[in-house]
C-alpha cells in the first residue's frame, strides 16, 4: 500500500516569524504511520525550521534546487547545501519554475539525478496547460514530461520519486481538476512509469495531484485509485488548514 503524502509548497510567503511559528502550531499534530506530512518553504527558513521540526513528523523540503554540487553559480543552492541542513525533500520542475526561471525536462532530469546523489527525495511537477488539455494533448505532454524527467534514474530511484500532477490551469485559480479526471492523469502516468520500469515498480510510486487542492476536496481526491496525495499551495498557507489537509492523509491512508 502506497503512502500519502501530503505536501504544503508556500512558495515566496511568510515572514520568519510567520514561518517559525506555522512550525511550532503544526508539529505536535498527529500523522499517521502511512501519511508524510512535507513543507516546502523558502530557501532562507530552511535551517531553522528543520531545527525546530526535529524530532516531529513534519518534513521540511525545498522548492528548487541547482543540479551543480558546488561552483560559480551566484545566488544558487546545491543539492548537498540541503542534505547538510537536514532537508529531506526537493520540489523539481514546479510549473512556476519552468514558466518563470529556465526549467526544462533537461534541467529537471538533471535535478532528479542529483537530488538522489544527495539523498534527497525528488518531487517532480508535471502538468499541462489549458491550450494543450483543450486540444487533447494532455495524456501526450505528461508521458513526455514524466519519460524525460525520470531519464538515466534506476527501478530503486524511480520507485522513490514523488510524482506531482499539477494542471497549470488549475494552480491559484480555484479551478480544482475533478477526481475523474486527475485521477486518469495519474493513472496515465503509473501506466508510463511501467512502461519503462515494471508494473511492480510502477504500483509503489507515489503520485499526487496538485492545483487548488483545499480541505473541502481533497478527500475525494485521495478516494481515487492513482492519487497519493496532494501538492498543495494556497490552502497549505494556514496552519489548521494544512492540519486538515495532512488529517484528510491520516483517515484515508
Ligand atoms: P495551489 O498551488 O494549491 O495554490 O493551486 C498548488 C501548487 O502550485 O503546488
Amino acid at each position: 500500500m502506497r503512502n500519502k503524502v501530503i505536501a504544503g509548497n508556500w512558495k515566496m510567503n511568510k515572514s520568519f516569524e510567520e514561518a517559525t511559528q506555522f512550525i511550532d502550531e503544526v508539529k505536535g499534530m498527529e500523522v499517521a504511520a502511512n501519511t508524510e506530512a512535507i513543507v516546502c518553504a523558502p530557501f532562507i527558513y530552511l535551517t531553522n525550521l528543520v531545527e525546530r521540526a526535529k524530532g516531529s513528523n513534519v518534513k521540511i523540503a525545498a522548492q528548487t534546487m541547482h543540479y551543480e554540487e558546488s561552483g560559480a553559480f551566484t545566488g544558487e543552492v546545491s543539492p548537498s547545501m540541503l542534505f547538510s541542513i537536514g532537508v529531506t525533500h526537493v520540489v523539481i520542475g514546479h510549473s512556476e519554475r519552468r514558466e518563470y526561471y529556465n526549467e526544462t525536462d533537461d534541467t529537471v532530469n538533471k535535478k532528479t539525478i542529483a537530488a538522489f546523489d544527495h539523498n534527497l527525495t525528488p518531487i517532480v511537477c508535471v502538468g499541462e496547460t489549458l491550450e494543450q488539455r483543450e486540444a487533447n494533448e494532455t495524456l501526450s505532454h505528461i508521458e513526455s514530461q514524466v519519460k524525460q524527467a525520470l531519464a538515466n534514474l534506476n527501478d530503486d530511484q524511480i520507485t522513490k520519486t514523488i510524482i506531482a500532477y499539477e494542471p497549470i490551469w488549475a494552480i491559484g485559480t480555484g479551478k480544482t481538476a475533478s477526481s475523474e479526471d486527475a485521477n486518469e492523469v495519474c493513472a496515465h502516468i503509473r501506466k508510463v512509469v511501467a512502461d519503462i520500469t515494471s508494473q511492480a515498480t510502477a504500483d509503489k510510486v507515489v503520485i499526487q495531484y496538485g492545483g487548488s487542492v483545499k480541505p473541502d476536496n481533497i478527500d475525494e481526491l485521495l478516494q481515487t485509485s492513482d492519487i497519493d496525495g496532494a501538492l498543495v499551495g494556497g490552502a497549505s498557507l494556514e496552519p489548521a488548514s494544512f492540519k486538515q489537509l495532512v488529517e484528510a492523509g491520516n483517515r484515508l491512508s
